[in-house]
């Protein structure tokens, strides 16, 4: 049977997951559900800096090799996240080497997967939920700049790697989507290397977006010449879970699809794939079930929602 990689290909876009290596290594189900559904793949955490590089120069470079050779094994492609982010950092990062330190991480890790990573995360959440810049140890060892300065790092180590800006609570047009539209707008007037712009979609069935908004948002960042990528999304629900919750998390599954591929997104991940592993219970307390395969991998509403997004849409 076609998986949702399939139906996404005939729309010309991909459909893709966020990865655990634990996963893809000890559950045979796991990894047939992963090759069958998705063709673009991100490492959940592995590829982050603390992950990567827990000591100076001391890379672990194992867990994410094995998702991007399993990636390579099933014709799937790669997205690599993330060279700057404010969580999940070595210890031995500080403010008075973090320059040098970002330096040699970005040449590292990009040039060491050179061609085989399509597209980068080059900055992760750099504004804060009041929309102004966040204060984190980059900003304030590197000032400003810092964001234009990881993007020509990352394109001097791959010229052909799509280099992308990526954050949360974003979706719709909100002061917090206006700030990354003035940066996306001044890294473009500095001829910085910025080739897309990734919206997390972290949901809530409680709060759903207003889809009004996210199309026209969507269509800002479009005109200014940039890829539209949905790059971690999942819908939680609040516990206690039922049916008819499950067949609205459907529905917003296919409407919110629906818009970004009229929109014009190039890519659509979720993050992770099924109920089995996923991030939100224990992040969100209270709340869960927010992928389209449940924990048994039976497909959800949700599932049956994104298929039917990718079966008829014509693309914007
Ligand atoms: C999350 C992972 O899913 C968790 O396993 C980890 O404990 C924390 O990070 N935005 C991001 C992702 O960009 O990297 C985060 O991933 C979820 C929010």
């Amino acid at each position: 049977m076609a998986g949702l990689r399939d139906l996404a290909e005939s729309q010309g876009v991909r459909f893709g997951c966020a990865v655990k290596t634990d996963a893809l290594v000890q559950d045979a189900a796991y990894r047939e559900a992963v090759a069958r559904e998705a063709n673009v793949l991100v490492a959940e955490n592995v590829s982050k800096f603390g992950p990567l590089c827990p000591e100076r120069g001391d890379y672990h470079w194992g867990p994410f090799d094995s998702i991007v050779e399993f990636a390579e094994a099933n014709g799937q492609t790669v997205r690599g996240h993330t060279l700057v982010w404010h969580t999940q950092m070595p210890a031995w990062v500080t403010e008075a080497n973090a320059e040098e330190a970002l330096d040699a991480h970005v040449r590292a890790v990009v040039s060491r997967y050179r061609g085989r990573i399509e597209s980068w995360d080059v900055v992760n959440e750099a504004i804060a939920d009041d929309a102004t810049p966040r204060d984190t140890l980059w900003r304030r060892a590197l000032g400003p700049d810092y964001l234009a300065w990881a993007f020509r790092a990352a394109h001097a180590a791959d010229s052909a790697a799509q280099l992308a800006y990526n954050d949360y609570s974003v979706e719709e047009i909100c002061p917090k989507s206006d700030a990354m539209f003035q940066l996306a707008v001044s890294l473009l007037e500095a001829g910085v290397p910025l080739h897309a712009v990734g919206f997390q979609a972290h949901l809530e069935l409680a709060a759903p977006p207003d889809l009004g908004l996210v199309r026209r948002n969507l269509q800002r960042f479009r005109a200014l010449g940039l890829e539209l990528l949905i790059t971690e999304l999942d819908i939680r629900i609040p516990e206690p879970f039922t049916e008819e919750m499950r067949v609205a998390q459907g529905n917003l599954y296919r409407a919110l699809t629906e818009v970004c591929l009229e929109e014009g997104v190039s890519r659509m991940l979720t993050w992770g794939l099924t109920d089995r592993y996923s991030w939100v219970p224990g992040f969100f307390t209270g709340t869960g079930e927010a992928l389209p395969l449940d924990a048994a991998y039976g497909k959800k509403p949700a599932y049956t929602g994104l298929a039917q997004a990718f079966s008829v849409v014509s693309r914007g």
